[in-house]
Order: structure tokens, then sequence, then C-alpha cells
């Protein structure tokens, strides 16, 4: 039976994360002795949209990949998780790279070199415009150039169609985009850079909705969500606990798994329950996409800690 669910499509970047285990982040100057090496695809757009698909949803992906060894494999990666990738571009030269490291309490530091997320342009916004108008909902993120995210949110006003952005990495927006989105997803350090230090939840989520944001979404790592609809209820939502052995793309296995709770008809507090749990299991896991949970693992983990 064909699906007939609107698409989720994510409009991002795409990455080959190139990560180094070591106990411990050095510190400047420091060399350190690491335990492993390895490259697993990430990418805060590709890693939304693996979540989403593993999670039993119809994803497409807009992107590009360099034309080195990496961009074949990242392809594919997308493939296998159930990425409808015809909206796939390859590029002259590299493709996106992340050298990070990750250490062993789950903790994580990464440098993203866009390559190829960095020739994201408006032609290639254009020649998928009427996917993008398909869509149930958009999901972007701060990895492609600010002028191709700008004319993607425009598209997206223009047809109607819902973006849940999530601004990663933070960087100053235009004031067009507050109304242009209808869920804005930061984490602590990118809500502090949106509305300054020190705020509590009700008031970062009070000076974001001042902006013009319709829904607001905290995400906190280990102490769950919070989770505000403008006029609307202001809640948290409680994490699952669980042993942490890799932090990295748990928020966007958080994203992702928020964007297929949403458009199966969960309130955004039931919505923010299901990416919690999904997000739960991803940071037991190494890796960014490979660390994603399949729909059946977040079913079963939900009934085991009703
Ligand atoms: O959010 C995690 C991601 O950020 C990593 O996969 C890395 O590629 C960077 O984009």
């Amino acid at each position: 039976m064909s699906d007939t669910r609107k698409p989720i499509v994510v409009v991002g970047s795409i990455t080959m994360d190139l990560v180094t285990r070591t106990p411990r982040i050095p510190a400047i100057g420091q060399t350190l002795i690491g335990t492993a090496f390895e490259t697993t695809p990430g990418g805060k757009g590709a890693n939304q949209a693996v979540a989403a698909a593993r999670l039993g949803y119809r994803v497409a992906m807009i992107a590009k990949v360099g034309d080195d060894a990496f961009g074949p494999q990242l392809i594919e990666n997308l493939q296998c998780a159930g990425v409808d990738t015809s909206a796939m571009a390859q590029t002259v030269g590299s493709s996106g790279l992340a050298p990070m490291f990750v250490a062993d309490d789950g903790q994580n530091a990464i440098v993203v070199v866009p390559g190829a997320n960095g020739k994201m342009d408006r032609a290639m916004v254009d020649s998928h415009a009427s996917l993008i108008r398909s869509a149930g909902i958009v999901l972007c993120q701060l990895e492609i150039p600010p002028g191709t995210l700008s004319y993607t949110l425009d598209l997206c006003a223009k047809a109607n169609v819902p973006v849940l952005l999530d601004p990663a990495p933070a960087a100053t927006l235009p004031d067009a985009v507050w109304s242009q989105v209808e869920w804005f997803t930061p984490n602590e350090t990118e809500a502090a850079f949106y509305v300054g230090d020190g705020a509590s939840m009700e008031e970062t989520a009070r000076r974001l909705h001042a902006k013009g944001l319709r829904g607001v979404v905290l995400k906190r790592g280990g102490d769950g969500a919070f989770v505000s609809v403008a006029g609307g209820r202001a809640e948290w939502v409680r994490p699952f606990k669980v042993q942490a052995i890799d932090t990295v793309a748990a928020g966007d296995c958080f994203n992702g798994a928020f964007a297929v709770a949403i458009e199966e008809g969960k309130d955004p507090w039931q919505a923010a329950r299901f990416a919690n749990a999904a997000s739960a299991l991803s940071v037991t896991r190494k890796g960014a996409q490979a660390s994603m949970p399949w729909r059946s693992e977040v079913d079963e983990f939900l009934a085991q800690n009703c």
C-alpha cells in the first residue's frame, strides 16, 4: 500500500563525522592519547532525516554532498534508513566534514567544515520547490548558508508549510524568521544566544514568543524539554533516565522524532515525550545517524517506561 501521508522534508546539511574517542575533551595546548577513531555519517539535517525515517515516517532530503569518497557513502546511508534521496545532488569538492572529540562521559566538541553544505543555494531550493510545497512539515537547521535558509522559509511561508527550525549552531537570524517558524528548538547554549544568559525556562520561552515565535521547545538533554505554545500551555516534559555514552546528535534525534509525532497528530507535550524517549535511546549508542532508534525500539521503550 502506498504511503499517502505528506512527507517530512529536510532542507539541510549532511556531513561525514570524523570522530576521535578520548578519555576527556583535551584542553588547549594539551596532547592526549585517544582510544579510537572512526568516520560515521552525520550532519544535523541528515541526522534528523534518518531519525524521522527510522521512526516510520516518509522523509525526503534536499542536500548536497561532494564528489569525494564520502559523498556516495553519505547518500547510501540515508537510503538504508529509508530516506528518499532523489533530491540530493553531488557538487565539485569536499563533502561536509565534522572533526569531533567524544569523551568517555559522552560529552563532545565539534567543528563543522561546511564543504558541499556551503554550496546549498537558491537554485537547489527552486529545483525542489514542488517537493517542499508538498511537505507536511519542513525541517531546517543552521548548517547551510543563511540566504538559502531564508529563501526556503519564504517559500514555506507562501505555501503554508510549517517549519521546525533547529537553531544550531546558533547564529544571528533575520527578523522575518521569527514569524515564519512553527517550532523553534534551541538547546541551552543556543537559547542563551538568542535571549541572554540566566533566564528561567518560562522567561526564555516568553522572550522567544515576544519575538513572534509560536511554538518553543527548549531542549535540555538529560533534564528533558520545556514546551511552550504562545498564548497556551508551557510545561516541562520529563526525561527518561539512561546511561549516556555518546550524546552526539541527541538533539537531532529529538527533532526528527518530534516532527514525526506532531505529524501523527500528537499534542506538543506528547510529541516531546516521544522525542525524549527516542533521544534517550540514541545516547546509549555510538555515532550520529548510527544511534537513531527504530520505531519498534521507541514503542517498546515507552511501554516499559510509562
Ligand atoms: O548535531 C550533531 C551533528 O552536528 C554531527 O553529526 C555533526 O556532523 C554536526 O553537524
